[in-house]
């Protein structure tokens, strides 16, 4: 199995970059904030401690996530490897990653890193708000926290792929099909 982490700030385009790589390198797509918005939606116990932290731009607790993506290692089979979007957000996130990888005789494939400046950021989340009605993406105070939370949490993760040898970068500036022509010129050397 691959194990690609697409990375990358909030809005960078990890989302929309990941619809034609799941398909062009049969990969399992995971999003761990779609599945925590799955489970706001549903109503449930998780869902709802969940709700708040992500409407504030905080991150919802390292174990939460990391259950997640071990249940969906142990039953999806049917693909190449999974694309794994928005996770790891945090150093201890990647070294649970890569602990539940050893255990499973794998590791991480590559990183695939989308980058756009910080004011880009609030411009991508902003066009995204009308059309996808997203509550962390309503509030202009909730985006900047979560800008911050990035920063601060998740940007540390770079150096950490880096000295690992895993980090490809591709810039996330342009249109949708050169951004995509970047990533797969990435993807396809694994
Ligand atoms: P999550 O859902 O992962 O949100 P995010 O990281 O903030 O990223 P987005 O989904 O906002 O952006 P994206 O990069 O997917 O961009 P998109 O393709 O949509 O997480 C939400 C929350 O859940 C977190 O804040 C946290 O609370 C919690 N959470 C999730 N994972 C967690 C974890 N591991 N640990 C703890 N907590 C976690 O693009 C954005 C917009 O730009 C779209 O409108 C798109 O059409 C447009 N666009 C894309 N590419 C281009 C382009 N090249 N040119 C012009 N427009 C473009
Ligand atoms: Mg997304």
């Amino acid at each position: 199995m691959k194990y690609y982490i697409l990375f990358g700030p909030p809005g960078a385009g990890k989302g929309t970059q990941a619809t034609a790589m799941k398909e062009n390198y049969n990969l399992r797509h995971v999003s761990t904030g779609e599945l925590l918005r799955n489970e706001i939606a549903a109503g449930t116990e998780l869902g709802l401690k969940a709700k708040a932290l992500i409407d504030a731009g905080a991150l919802v607790p390292d174990e939460v996530v990391e259950g997640m993506i071990e249940s969906l290692f142990n039953s999806v089979k049917d693909v190449n490897g999974f694309l794994l979007d928005g996770f790891p957000r945090t150093i201890a996130q990647a070294e649970a990653l890569d602990a539940m990888l050893a255990k499973r005789g794998e590791e991480v494939t590559a990183v695939v890193s989308i980058m756009i400046p910080d004011q880009m950021i609030m411009e991508r989340i902003k066009h995204r708000a009308a059309i996808e009605g997203r509550a962390d993406d309503a509030n202009e105070d909730t985006i900047n926290n979560r800008i911050k939370t990035y920063h601060d949490k998740t940007e540390p993760l770079v150096e950490y792929y880096k000295k690992a040898g895993k980090y490809n970068e591709a810039d996330g500036i342009g249109t949708i099909e050169e951004v995509r022509s970047r990533i797969f010129g990435i993807m396809d050397k694994f």
